[in-house]
């Protein structure tokens, strides 16, 4: 009799369907939403990033944020069925994205990531993810 393998270590089909995503890994969209909730609670404070937001909408921006990142971190589907193909520099192609604008996003995001203690390696996809995201948003020189 052969032990099973510890989930880092196994490998195929069976290992990879056996493997968490990360959206179970930090507890279901429960947390996206405390993540979205604490990144707009930031943004509100940013006088870059939140006049480009519509201040009545608050909340559809933060289910909108959450879902998303839900989804695209091996959630449900939610946010494909309610807004389509996410398309995210098109959706984006309205707001002034510059350099400084990217900056303010990323810090803001971190700061809310890092305030979920989850387990290191996730913060660092999470991080790696959100910092090559927000580089391909800008569409403004400067
Ligand atoms: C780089 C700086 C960024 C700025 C200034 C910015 C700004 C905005 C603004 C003003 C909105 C409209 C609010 C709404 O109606 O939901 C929005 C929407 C959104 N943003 Fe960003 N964003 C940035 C980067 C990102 C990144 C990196 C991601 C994902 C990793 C992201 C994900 C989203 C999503 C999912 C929505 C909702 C799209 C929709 O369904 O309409 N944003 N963003």
């Amino acid at each position: 009799m052969t032990e099973p393998l510890p989930v880092h270590l196994r490998t195929g089909e069976q290992g990879a369907a056996a493997l968490p995503t990360v959206y179970e890994q930090v507890g279901g969209m429960a947390a996206f939403d405390t993540l979205a909730r604490r990144f707009y609670e930031a943004v509100q404070q940013d006088e870059v990033m939140w006049p480009m937001y519509d201040p009545d909408d608050l909340e559809g921006a933060i289910w909108r944020l959450s879902r998303f990142l839900g989804q695209y971190w091996g959630g449900p589907t939610t946010y494909s069925a309610q807004r389509g193909h996410p398309r995210l520099r098109m959706r984006h192609a309205p707001f002034p994205i510059d350099r400084d604008a990217r900056e303010r996003w990323l810090r803001h995001m971190t700061a809310a990531v890092d305030s979920m203690q989850w387990p290191p390696m996730v913060r660092a996809q999470m991080l790696d993810y959100f910092d090559r995201a927000a580089t391909a948003m800008i569409n403004q020189p400067g």
